[in-house]
């Protein structure tokens, strides 16, 4: 991005009601951002927002949190909301290594939608199913842990199927090719149109562990 557009995007994020600016303030205080004790799900990567807006929009009793650590998609987000009053729905731009320190036993649902694969082996640990990113999760979540994970890379869903079970996650349902089994309730994220388009399958899986 050039630096103008940088300059724009960042006026529009700081002027937003969506964005949290000092997430980090809120750790253990969400339900007073919220006003209310209502279940949290949070989307770690949420790009240009379209799952998580539907989802708030479609869950009144639930508060939807989105991470995302690029300006220059995060202000695509805000496009999609500004003419719109959702009060559970919060952004927050950071990267999801610090998600440790947003959040403290505060989470129910994690949704990880199409993340980055990071194929080669040294970045493993930027993963955001790796066993470092679990353990990072086990701080966030309130009690029982329940994941949604989808994606249309092969070697992401066998990677993260194993690298959960291995951590002690069950597979409570899974499908390899999502469009053609059951699309009840699913809300589809930007990739997810873009690859279910050009005829890619979609994998997902929903986990949970005590
Ligand atoms: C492939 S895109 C998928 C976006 C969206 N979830 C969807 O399905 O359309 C992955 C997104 O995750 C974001 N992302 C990747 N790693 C991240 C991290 N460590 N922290 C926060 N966001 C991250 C990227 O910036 C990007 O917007």
């Amino acid at each position: 991005m050039r630096l103008r557009h940088v300059k724009m995007a960042n006026n529009i994020i700081e002027a937003s009601p969506y964005i949290v600016l000092d997430p980090f303030s809120y750790c253990s205080k969400w339900k007073e951002l919220f006003g209310n004790d209502n279940p949290i799900h949070v989307e770690i990567g949420m790009g240009k927002g379209k799952f998580i807006i539907e989802k708030a929009i479609n869950n009144p009793d639930i508060n939807f949190i989105g991470i995302e650590k690029f300006d220059s998609v995060i202000v695509r987000a805000l496009q999609k909301v500004n003419d719109k009053e959702i009060v559970n729905l919060k952004f927050i731009r950071e990267d999801a290594f610090n998600v440790d320190k947003l959040f403290n036993k505060e989470v129910e649902r994690i949704y990880l939608n199409f993340s980055d694969p990071w194929p080669k082996k040294r970045h493993e640990k930027r993963r955001l199913t790796s066993y470092s990113f679990l353990q990072k999760y086990d701080i966030i979540f309130k009690d029982k842990k329940y994941i949604h994970f989808k994606t249309d890379n092969r070697h992401l869903f066998e990677y993260s199927l194993i690298s959960v079970t291995d951590y002690g996650y069950k597979i409570d349902s899974l499908s390899l090719d999502l469009h053609d089994d059951n699309l009840e309730d699913n809300v589809t994220t930007e990739y997810e149109e873009k690859f279910h388009k050009k005829g890619y399958p979609i994998y997902k899986m929903e986990i949970s562990r005590n």
